[in-house]
């Protein structure tokens, strides 16, 4: 089955052709980034016009590249949410009018799930259930608990900052200039050759039962060390990289022990973080687990997995039913 999917919940606008969900046979991604680097961040109506300008052409590139006809599509996917609404309708008005046109069934994808998915492209095995997935991006962590396809038990997340966003505010406090402030921060982090903060900034919530997260302390707590202590910039970036990654590592690896599941899935932006990819795997391996984590390519936002997605979630609605909706939740 070849399902043709559309992502622009953001700054991307990206259409992918992918084969029974693991086989890629196109994608293109336009991305407005370098206008949001200009401003420090995403301003929404701009994106929202790249968004418009950038669709068709992306359609029309993906579609030509895969060398299939409209006929040798199958069905249609696109991303309804969480994101910007004013991105999110472009995608999801652009999808309804090919579904229409092509009569072909609609998937609406939930872009959190689909972060998840970006562990079944070209994988082999697949990953079996039950299974924890942790999604950590720039709006969102999210600890949940796969008992198959289409079947997710929510098990916490973050109560204020998501990770990637925590990331983003830390690297704005530490004067890190970057449009993407995670991956400027982790890079000034590699500069540290040793930890003398270790320890000095909190872990939050890292020995309470539950398996939710929060990091707005933990950016405050670095304002407080920046303001009132004379250290290194490195030093604090690699203090506050281990914090986050302590906190994701331990609450993930405790979810696994106690579900007692067959493998680990991480995904989102945040998943490209080396010291993550790196002690996650670690922690799997003395389990002698499985980890599953998408190359780099498949950790930002782009179509492939929301194809990939829609295959394993195979579900077309009515088309007049499907909205975009900013602020779906991962177990909507
Ligand atoms: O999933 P994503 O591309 O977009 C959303 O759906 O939010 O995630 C973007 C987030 C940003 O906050 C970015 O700073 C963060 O992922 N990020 C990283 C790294 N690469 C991207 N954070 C830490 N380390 C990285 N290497
Ligand atoms: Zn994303």
């Amino acid at each position: 089955m070849n399902i043709l999917a559309i992502e622009s919940s953001c700054d991307e606008t990206a259409a992918a052709i992918v084969q029974d969900g693991i086989k890629v046979l196109s994608s293109t991604i336009a991305t407005s980034t370098e206008l949001h680097e200009k401003t420090g961040g995403v301003v929404p109506e701009v994106a929202a016009r790249k968004q418009l300008e950038s669709i068709v052409p992306v359609i029309d590139d993906c579609l030509l590249k895969s060398n299939l006809t409209p006929s040798e599509i199958d069905a249609i996917a696109v991303t309804v949410g969480p994101g910007l609404i004013g991105s999110l309708l472009v995608g999801v008005e652009s999808a309804k009018a090919l579904a229409v046109a092509w009569n072909k069934p609609l998937i609406p994808v939930n872009h959190l799930v689909g972060h998840i998915y970006a562990n079944f492209i070209n994988t082999d095995p697949l990953p079996t259930f039950p299974a924890i997935a942790l999604v950590v991006s720039g709006g969102h962590t999210d600890l949940v608990l796969l008992h198959g396809h289409n079947n997710l038990e929510y098990l916490g997340g973050t109560l204020d900052d998501a990770a990637g966003e925590a990331f983003d505010k830390t690297a704005r406090l530490l004067n890190i200039k970057a449009y993407l402030g995670g991956p400027a921060l982790s890079k000034k982090a590699a500069e540290c050759v040793q930890n003398t903060l270790i320890g000095k900034l909190p872990r939050p919530k890292i020995h309470d039962n539950d398996f939710d997260f929060s990091f707005s302390g933990l950016k405050s707590a670095v304002r407080r060390m920046v303001e009132e202590e004379d250290n290194p910039i490195e030093t604090v970036a690699c203090e506050f990289e281990n914090a986050v990654v302590d906190v994701l590592v331990k609450k993930t690896i405790k979810a696994v022990k106690k579900y007692n599941v067959s493998c680990l899935l991480l995904g989102g932006g945040v998943a490209a973080n080396t010291q993550l990819r790196t002690r996650m795997k670690n922690s799997m391996d003395e389990l002698n687990l499985p980890l599953f984590i998408p190359p780099l390519s498949l950790c930002g936002d782009n179509a492939i997995y929301i194809a990939s997605t829609a295959y394993f979630n195979y579900n077309p609605v009515d088309i007049s039913t499907i909205k975009a909706n900013p602020s779906l939740t991962i177990l909507d």
